[in-house]
């Protein structure tokens, strides 16, 4: 089959879960453009249709199954028409369950994992014949392999510099979804972000299951750490802002900590901690207890005095008394965050907290989930509150909703909204921020000099 027979296959992708699933999702778009498939928005008459999919808390199979029956009419409708709908269910469900998909959802073609995305091209060929089942760990990472281009990043981009985990908290499914750590080499990194900035990416989001676990080979033949590759990546000059993602206690080294000082590294850091209480710590096998985590908060603090913090936080977990629980909230109110993402705890199959003892009743597990949601609320709209008045540099990424409104982040991850020329999109410019609210903040254009000078 040559490429070239159809150059306007339309694909459809939804995309569920973290960050590094919707960078997967653009590489496939990537990779699948090069084959003549354009990305559409809506799975109506697709040539193909990508679900890439998230394990990571309950009910994630369930979703799949009922977007797959939904999508079945139009897979059929399209076959009606004498055409094919190529049906793919990609990502960590696909992983953890694709013999089972394969088995229940008899319309699906593919199924495959994370770790075979650049594989794509010859599964779709053999795909045309049977039913695909991929769920390997290649020798061949698919880092190598992927296309150096990214067609679909803007001013805002994502790099993956790091994938897997080897930490094996008792709760998580991710290092038996995503494998064991693997870290790309800095001069591809590098060469990649420049690129982008050459491109007109203006922010860089370094991407990795446990970023902070980074450990590349450098040009000099050694091994680099997070902190001297930030150090690299800063000195590309057009870059203005640099933040990475998702972030491990324990892999939070000097030289990281001592980086925060670096001006173009935004003074936002996502660090989950999932527990205030020593005793859970210790059964999720975190390897920190609360008190490492503060004096990191501390020692980051030192380093740059206005950085703010989020955090996730899993409540009622096996075995959490309600003391563990008030040593979770103790911990909030000492560190005050920014922001922060809260889950009930939620078993998965095959992780060894799935087998612990000392279940907690969903009612309380609710109970603490919406004190713990309470109190990280107020802390979130305090933290927006007290950038009233603060003129804060915004980059603008996206429109709004109304005529007219321009939306962008802050250094602190905030959402920031404006009346303004559409010109401004892509630029960063100085926001003096008006009201602050739970989610987002408004503001104003401190001077007109800067849409003159465009
Ligand atoms: N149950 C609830 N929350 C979970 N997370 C990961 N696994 C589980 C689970 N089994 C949360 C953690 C993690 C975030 C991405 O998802 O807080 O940091
Ligand atoms: Fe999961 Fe823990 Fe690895 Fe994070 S560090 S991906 S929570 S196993």
């Amino acid at each position: 089959m040559t490429q070239s027979a159809n150059k306007n296959k339309k694909l459809y992708i939804k995309t569920w879960g973290c960050q590094m699933n919707v960078y997967d999702s653009h590489r496939m778009a990537d990779i699948l453009s090069a084959q003549g498939y354009k990305a559409v928005d809506s799975p109506e008459d697709a040539d193909m249709v990508i679900l890439n999919t998230c394990h990571i808390r309950e009910k994630a199979t369930d979703k799949v199954f009922s977007d797959l029956g939904r999508l079945r009419p139009l897979k059929e409708a399209k076959e009606a028409k004498g055409e094919k709908m190529l049906m793919a269910v990609a990502g960590c469900v696909a992983q953890a369950e694709g013999e089972f998909i394969l088995e229940r959802a008899p319309y699906v073609d593919m199924v495959f994992g994370p770790q075979t995305y650049h594989e794509l091209p010859e599964m779709i060929i053999k795909a045309s014949g049977e039913r695909v089942v991929n769920t390997e760990f290649p020798a061949q990472s698919k880092f190598d392999s992927l296309p150096e281009e990214h067609t679909s990043q803007g001013v805002s981009a994502f790099v993956s510099i790091q994938e897997g985990c080897d930490k094996f908290c008792t709760f998580c499914v991710v290092p038996y979804t995503r494998g064991s750590e693997y870290s790309r080499p800095v001069q591809k990194i590098v060469d990649e972000c420049k690129k982008l900035v050459d491109n007109g990416t203006l922010e860089i989001t370094l991407l990795g299951q446990n970023v902070n676990a980074f450990h590349g080979e450098g040009p000099d033949g050694n091994v680099w750490g997070l902190g001297k590759l930030i150090e690299e990546v800063a000195k590309i000059e057009s870059l203005a802002r640099i933040r990475y993602t998702t972030s491990h206690p324990r892999d939070m080294d000097e030289a990281l900590i001592e980086m925060h000082a670096l001006p173009k590294l935004m003074p936002f850091l996502h660090l989950p901690v999932q527990s205030g209480s020593d005793k859970i710590l210790e059964a999720m096998n975190r390897k920190h207890t609360s008190n490492h985590f503060r004096d990191i908060i501390e020692k980051l603090r030192k380093a740059r005095p206005d950085l703010a913090f989020s955090s996730d936080f899993i409540v009622g977990f096996p075995g959490e008394s309600d003391q563990d629980f008030e040593d979770t909230m103790q911990l909030v109110r000492d560190v005050n965050f920014a922001s922060c993402y809260s889950f009930k705890y939620s078993a998965r199959p095959g992780t060894p907290a799935a087998n612990m003892q000392g279940l907690i009743h969903d009612k309380i597990a609710s109970e603490r989930l919406a004190r713990l949601q309470a109190l990280i609320n107020e802390q979130q709209r305090s933290f927006n509150e007290s950038t009233i008045g603060q003129t804060l540099p915004v980059l603008f990424d996206r429109k709004g909703k109304r005529e007219g409104q321009l939306v962008g982040r802050s250094p602190f991850n905030q959402s920031v909204y404006i009346e303004g020329n559409p010109r401004l999109m892509n630029t960063i410019q100085d926001i003096k921020i008006t009201e602050g609210f739970d989610n987002s903040l408004t503001g104003e254009i401190v001077t007109n000099e800067s849409i003159l000078r465009i």
